[in-house]
């Protein structure tokens, strides 16, 4: 790979770190893979940092880094009973003491996350804490890519797979270990390397191998490896007559197929599965419940701890409304569940719209242990083309109270176990990485990925905070800078929702590609519930998805107070508006506006944001390498034009329904 601006990912930033003090050395005693790792980042990072060589002393002495287990020999004369009791697995400690700069972790993965941390405050402008501790609120931080064996990637928008199947085990590329080191340095612990809609061959001995490869390389960043089954597979690659997991052939099939990964792969994750999913596999083909599907695989994974992740998104084309079929299909199977089954629910009940409500599993379930699913590639929100900050979308749905044990019981505590005491806790971001030199295409993708990892270890983590940090490593440190973008990344999830489908439109993307605007769209013989008028529901009555107590009746999946504020349209907090109600045109939002004025007034204010994304922009030139603010720019062109292709794409249309002028004061379709 040409290693060009960009690829170093939020390690490019090479700026001088004056403001803190530097150790003389640091101090870190035996030999692994891990601590020839952090050896290496902190040789570089803190050489680079500092300008001047930093090494690995023989000696512990005042004025050091020193590094520290308690495993290690010297553990006894600098840590004490106990202290490092509440950081488990993962996490670390930061303290002053005795004239030396220390980090203290239970693992020596642990060590190198405490590493990456201490590296991350000097790249971002802060001293060596005097006491700090932390722990990650998931156990298990996990990317999904939904890479195909053939290199295509299903949703990716940064060019093909980063996996070189056909090169692997032989050829190994650096690129592994690249990616290995950036998720560790936000703590991102799992990844499950090929498509939900999985190729059976991948459990083929001769695919297993290239995997154990990848996995031998991952292992000392503390990166687990899982994969994403296909239900089918004892039948399409066992030859079996059938796949039914009740069946005790096939029974023995996973058991033997699962010895075989850990004979190869003895640190193996599990199993991230689809079934009876648009048209996946499922248990549900034999008369089987997904509860007894999933079952069948924890019980073979459990011997060698290993867990299943059952996904949750479901539904048919059916009379029932899509947004409600998830929860109508798995809350009767709550507490069926293996305890090393966990259900892995996307962040909204429809498909990683730019907004949703929160899928209302999440809070009802309370016996089986869910995780969420959080898309990081832009499949619906302008692939790699537009400049999208997921950080807020991600936190908005943390944040969301399920009012599940009454106020402030929010989707984080119910699934990082605070609330149900779960003994797995997990979280999943689908991965918008592949080979492009940049890995995700655009580079203000990077901060998606970026910002799930922080996210996922800890998702208390202000947006706009991870937002700043992300700038200064990935480009520079000046304050005006860092203000002026990181105010543009906190806007531009907004921005792109006002442009695509405001006050709770969604889906109107065009069928398939999910790119541009098609809400006229209307493909004979294609699934109702793929077509974007099924969503918007536009007639000359107006418009909207009635999902309140005299429509769907989603609203009820919902606790109350939710419950009773969705239903109303003079209570549901307006971005939710048409998600759960059909309005006339001439109806009276808060503001005084009708609806279809609103809906004016929001298209044309998401353009403008998008014009004021490219001034601010243009008055960084110089302040950034010159390929990068050249590579941003030209994006923000295409996102400009493609955010007025969405506002009059979208008014014209339904303007054809509203039979109403768009506001003279605002810019026109032309
Ligand atoms: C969306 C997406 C598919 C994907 C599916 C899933 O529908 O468009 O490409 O396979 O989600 O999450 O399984």
């Amino acid at each position: 790979t040409d290693k060009v601006d960009g690829y170093a990912l939020w390690f490019s930033n090479t700026e001088v770190a004056t403001a803190a003090t530097h150790p003389t050395g640091f101090y870190l005693e035996g030999k692994s893979d891990t601590r020839a790792i952090i050896t290496a980042e902190l040789q570089d990072g803190l050489s680079n940092l500092f300008g001047t060589e930093i090494k690995r002393q023989r000696k512990v002495s005042k004025g050091i880094l020193l590094l520290i287990t308690p495993q290690d020999k010297l553990a006894a004369n600098y840590l004490k009973s106990g202290e490092l009791d509440k950081l488990e697995e993962d996490g670390f400690l930061l303290k002053k003491e005795n004239g030396m700069m220390v980090i203290a972790a239970n693992t020596e993965i642990g060590l190198l996350y405490g590493t990456f941390h201490y590296l991350r405050l000097l790249r971002t402008g802060e001293q060596f804490p005097v006491r700090l501790e932390e722990r990650p609120k998931f156990d298990r931080r996990i990317l999904n890519h939904w890479d195909n064996l053939d290199r295509t990637v299903e949703r990716g928008y940064a060019g093909r797979s980063l996996w070189q199947w056909d090169e692997l085990p032989s050829k190994v590329d650096e690129r592994y270990q690249e990616y290995a080191k950036a998720n560790a340095s936000v703590g991102i612990n799992g990844t499950v390397l090929n498509n939900v809609n999985a190729n059976p061959m991948i459990l083929s001995e001769e695919y297993l191998i290239k995997v154990k490869s990848l996995a031998d390389v991952f292992r000392p960043y503390g990166l687990k490896v899982y994969l994403s089954i296909n239900f089918s597979s004892p039948a399409q690659l066992g030859g079996l007559p059938t796949s039914d997991p009740l069946d005790e052939q096939v029974i023995e099939w996973w058991q033997q197929k699962v010895a075989a990964i850990y004979k190869e792969i003895p640190d193996f994750g599990g199993f991230l599965v689809k079934a009876n999913s648009e048209g996946l596999p499922g248990p549900q083909d034999f008369g089987r419940t997904h509860a007894e599907g999933a079952n069948m695989l924890a019980d073979a994974l459990a011997p060698y701890h290993g867990i299943v992740m059952w996904r949750a998104f479901v539904y048919n084309p059916t009379e029932e409304d899509r947004a409600k079929q998830a929860y109508n299909e798995f809350l009767p199977l709550d507490g069926q569940f293996r305890k090393n089954v966990i259900v892995q629910v996307k962040n909204g009940p429809v498909d990683f719209q730019p907004r949703e409500p929160f899928s209302p599993l999440f809070g009802r379930m309370q016996n089986t242990t869910l995780m969420p699913e959080l898309q990081v590639t832009q499949e619906y929100l302008g692939f790699s083309n537009h400049l999208v900050y997921l950080g807020t979308l991600f936190k908005e749905f943390l944040d969301a109270d399920t009012y599940a044990k009454g106020r402030n019981t929010p989707v984080s505590s119910i699934s990082d176990g605070t609330v149900f005491k779960d003994s797995i806790t997990a979280i999943a971001g689908v991965a918008n990485i592949g080979s492009d030199p940049n890995w995700c295409g655009h580079h203000f993708a990077q901060s998606n990925w970026y910002a799930y990892g922080r996210l996922a270890w800890n998702h208390q983590l202000p947006a706009h905070k991870i937002a700043a940090e992300w700038l200064k490593q990935t480009f520079t440190t000046d304050q005006q800078f860092v203000n002026a973008m990181s105010r543009v990344m906190m806007e531009s999830r907004e921005a792109t929702v006002n442009y695509m489908t405001p006050l709770g439109l969604h889906h109107l993307m065009g069928w398939g590609h999910h790119y541009g605007p098609e809400p006229w769209c209307a493909v004979p013989g294609a699934r109702p519930d793929w077509m974007p008028s099924y969503y918007h529901k536009a007639d000359i009555n107006g418009i909207g998805f009635n999902r309140s107590s005299t429509g769907s009746n989603a609203t009820a999946q919902y606790f109350d107070p939710l419950k009773s504020m969705y239903d109303n349209p003079q209570l549901c907090p307006e971005e939710y508006l048409l998600w759960f109600h059909h309005l006339p045109w001439d109806y009276t939002l808060h503001n005084g506006k009708t609806l279809w004025t609103e809906l004016c007034y929001r298209y044309s204010e998401g353009v403008d944001q998008v014009k004021v994304f490219q001034d601010v922009w243009r008055t960084m030139k110089g302040k950034v390498d010159e390929q990068r603010y050249q590579e941003v720019e030209s994006k923000l062109e295409t996102q400009l034009k493609e955010a007025s292709w969405w506002r009059d794409a979208c008014l014209l249309y339904f303007q054809t329904f509203s039979q109403q002028p768009i506001p003279s004061e605002l810019a026109r379709p032309v």
